[in-house]
């Protein structure tokens, strides 16, 4: 049902359509943070090439806290500035990382994590969390796909509103 082919290097802009039209009718009727986020990690993880990780942080008391996820195991609590996820939720932009041994602060949660994508959720002008995106290749994701997780994440927040 959610598995779409892998896209061409061209194809991506449709793939992402074809994604965001997919999760927009899995959350559809349903306004539920933990519900939607995890048939989204899932969903993402799924359809989604070469991708190891696949979850959400929520701010919370702030610093960020693991929420719905596909992968292994994941650190629990990230403080914001701290490594990718705490980055882009600090900067509140998409932090597109092509090798995270070359990042800084990367904490790394799975060893076989190369490449990252995070995307901040911000919801009338308050950052609920953070998208995460791992992949065991270097530089897995480019600007289409930060572009398309973002608008993933737009369809997330629209189910919110
Ligand atoms: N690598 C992330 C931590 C979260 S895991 O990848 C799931 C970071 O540096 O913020």
């Amino acid at each position: 049902m959610h598995e779409l082919k892998i896209p061409s290097a061209d194809g991506k802009r449709v793939f992402y359509a074809e994604l965001r039209t997919q999760l927009a009718a899995l959350l559809e009727g349903e306004t539920d943070l933990i519900a939607n986020t995890a048939n989204m990690a899932s969903l993402l993880y799924h359809a989604l090439p070469d991708v190891n990780w696949a979850g959400f942080y929520f701010l919370k008391g702030g610093e960020l806290v693991l929420g719905p996820f596909h992968g292994k195991p994941a650190c629990v609590r990230i403080a914001m500035g701290k490594g990718v996820c705490g980055s882009a939720a600090a900067a509140r932009k998409s932090v597109l990382v092509e090798d995270v041994h070359a990042f800084p602060g990367h904490i790394a949660c799975d060893a076989a994590s190369r490449s990252e994508l995070v995307v901040p959720l911000v919801l009338g002008g308050e950052l609920l969390g953070v998208l995460d995106l791992d992949s065991p290749l270097p530089g897995r994701f480019e600007e289409e796909d930060q572009a398309g997780c973002e608008s993933l994440a737009v369809a997330l927040l629209e189910t919110l509103v």
